[in-house]
């Protein structure tokens, strides 16, 4: 396991209810032997390559602290940068709070929002803490996934409930409904290259998370041919792509017709990871 000794130290700190920090500054504590067998239920699975925060049964993503467990992929730092790029399109933009025709909107916010695969709930969660979205809508094909954003977003949103909807593509949308944000973390690698990821990945995260055809395209191309029909004019798709997949994504774009503007964003390694449209009009 890499980083065996790190991982070790959080389950350790996991079992005792204390920070990782206290295990150096209560070193001779000695350990019950309730704790003793607890902390080596857990370092079984972790051997056995579970993800260490599917053992922990959590992770931390933005300002959330999610639950994770095998039902949906474990939200990974890129995506941060993802909702970070949403975030920053919405509040530098003067025409933010106003409806795509211009007109202000009835409640001075962002409009209605659209996470497809939402898987945990992470992106979704994160634009309704930290955006200023009326409404926010999160599809999933997985069942299993969606109780777990349910029960992420009861404790995380309670007050303001997440749209939670079964389906592929934008099969769970109704005639009619327009978005001023689609935003998705599809699956998208390659069938082929499934045996060259780590074991914790290939063995333990869903599947149906991950690949997405032989040349991991079959849910991004169509997301980027649908989504003009579903965004209001002059909304924005905001995509988080595979390592090489972005000029491939924008040349969909392209030959759509139907985004007015769309650019490539790095990701904080300067990867080509993040890709933005905006549609110059509904269908
Ligand atoms: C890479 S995971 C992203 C999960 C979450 N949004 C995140 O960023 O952590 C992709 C998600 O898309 C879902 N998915 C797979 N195929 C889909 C499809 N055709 N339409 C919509 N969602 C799909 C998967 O079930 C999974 O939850």
């Amino acid at each position: 396991v890499e980083n065996g000794r790190l991982d070790a130290e959080f389950l350790l700190a996991h079992v005792l209810g204390v920070a990782r920090l206290d295990l150096y500054l209560q070193f001779d504590r000695p350990l019950g032997a309730q704790e003793l067998a607890a902390f080596k239920a857990l370092l079984k699975r972790r051997a056995a390559r579970e993800p260490l925060q599917y053992v922990l049964g959590r992770t931390s993503f933005r300002e959330l602290e999610l639950v994770t467990d095998s039902r949906a992929l474990i939200p990974r730092p890129e995506t941060e940068g993802l909702v970070e790029e949403v975030l920053a399109w919405f509040r530098n933009r003067p025409e933010a709070g106003t409806g795509g025709d211009g007109q202000p909107d009835s409640q001075g916010a962002w409009g209605s929002a659209l996470d497809l695969g939402t898987g945990t709930g992470a992106i979704a969660l994160s634009l309704l803490k930290e955006g200023e979205f009326s409404h926010v809508v999160g599809t999933d094909p997985s069942r299993e996934a969606l109780e777990l954003a349910a029960e992420n977003a009861r404790v995380l949103s309670p007050d303001h409930p997440l749209d939670l909807r079964e389906g592929f593509l934008f099969e769970p949308l109704e005639e009619g409904e327009r978005f001023r944000l689609i935003v998705s973390n599809p699956p998208y690698v390659p069938t082929g290259d499934l045996d060259f990821l780590q074991e914790e990945i290939r063995a333990w995260e869903p599947r149906g998370a991950l690949v997405a055809g032989p040349q991991g395209m079959d849910v991004l191309s169509p997301l980027v041919r649908q989504a003009p029909a579903w965004l209001e004019p002059g909304g924005l798709l905001a995509l988080e792509v595979g390592d090489q997949q972005a000029p491939e994504v924008v040349g969909i774009m392209e030959e759509v017709g139907a985004y007015r503007t769309f650019r490539i964003r790095p990701d904080l390694g300067g990867g080509q990871r993040y890709v933005l449209g905006v549609a110059s009009k509904g269908r």
